[in-house]
């Protein structure tokens, strides 16, 4: 997969080095580049921003830097066959970024996102690419950030960890909370691991001993408790064939 990112701080992508995205890179698996927005500007001052029309407060991302920056890494794309290209922006009106929407993005050979700062970009800019390509516009949370590019690490991270290869164990994102199988709608349990005695604290015995169906029925248990709790919104969104007998006594 190709990755290209168009930012006025590159060295905010320095992240996408290190650990699983590192390591799928230096594999070969994921092919990232990023691209300092800067250098498709032509005045003495790298102006990348102008007054918002209509007035009101913040600057807006002007649309020819922009434009330039995305033919050039387009051409580049198509010349060396990157494949069919998706354009993610990341913004707060954009539509939720969910684990659905990374498992659709991780299927596509070559994503380009445009992490804006201040008031956003022009919108001249997505209306235009939006006619040659899909365009995602996507948020990260119901909150502002100062700009995209954190939203770009985290949207790297959930799409690259569903790579083929990429995660050492094929199973482990199997009973990812909101991953589809047993656990489907549901938000993980508690995980426990050696010593079985810390501080006093003991790991659940159903943990010890043995029985796969006894710990598959806590691991549910743990999981509903959870979901409860912490997004009660999940549990009413589970179709109610997705509840047993079980489930319900508790
Ligand atoms: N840019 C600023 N805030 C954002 C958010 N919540 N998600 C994605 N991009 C953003």
């Amino acid at each position: 997969m190709r990755l290209d990112v168009v930012t006025i701080f590159p060295e905010y992508l320095e992240p996408l080095n290190v650990s699983l995205v590192g390591k799928a890179r230096a594999r070969g698996q994921l092919d990232v580049r990023v691209h300092d927005l800067r250098s498709w500007t032509h005045d003495r001052h790298n102006t990348v921003d102008d007054t918002p029309y209509g007035g009101g407060p913040g600057m807006v991302m002007k649309t020819e830097p922009w434009g330039d920056a995305l033919d050039s890494v387009l051409a580049d794309g198509y010349e060396t066959g990157s494949g069919e290209p998706a354009l993610i922006v990341p913004t707060p009106s954009g539509r939720p970024f969910t684990q659905e929407l990374a498992v659709r993005l991780s299927e596509r050979p070559w994503l380009i996102f445009t992490p804006a700062r201040y008031e956003g970009i022009d919108r001249r800019v997505v209306d235009e690419y939006a006619t040659r390509m899909p365009v995602y516009e996507v948020s990260i949370g119901d909150y502002v950030l100062a700009g995209g590019e954190a939203a770009v690490l985290v949207v790297t991270e959930a799409v690259a960890r569903l790579l083929p290869g990429v995660l050492g164990n094929a199973e482990s994102h199997r009973d990812d909370s909101f991953a589809p199988g047993a656990m489907a709608g549901l938000l993980e349990g508690p995980v426990y691991t050696k010593p079985p005695r810390w501080r006093d604290r003991e790991i659940p015995d159903v943990l010890l001993s043995g029985h796969h169906g006894k710990i598959a029925r806590w691991r549910r248990d743990e999981a509903l408790r959870r979901t409860t709790a912490h997004r009660p919104d999940l549990i009413e969104r589970c179709a109610p064939g997705a509840f047993d007998k079980k489930d319900r006594e508790m």
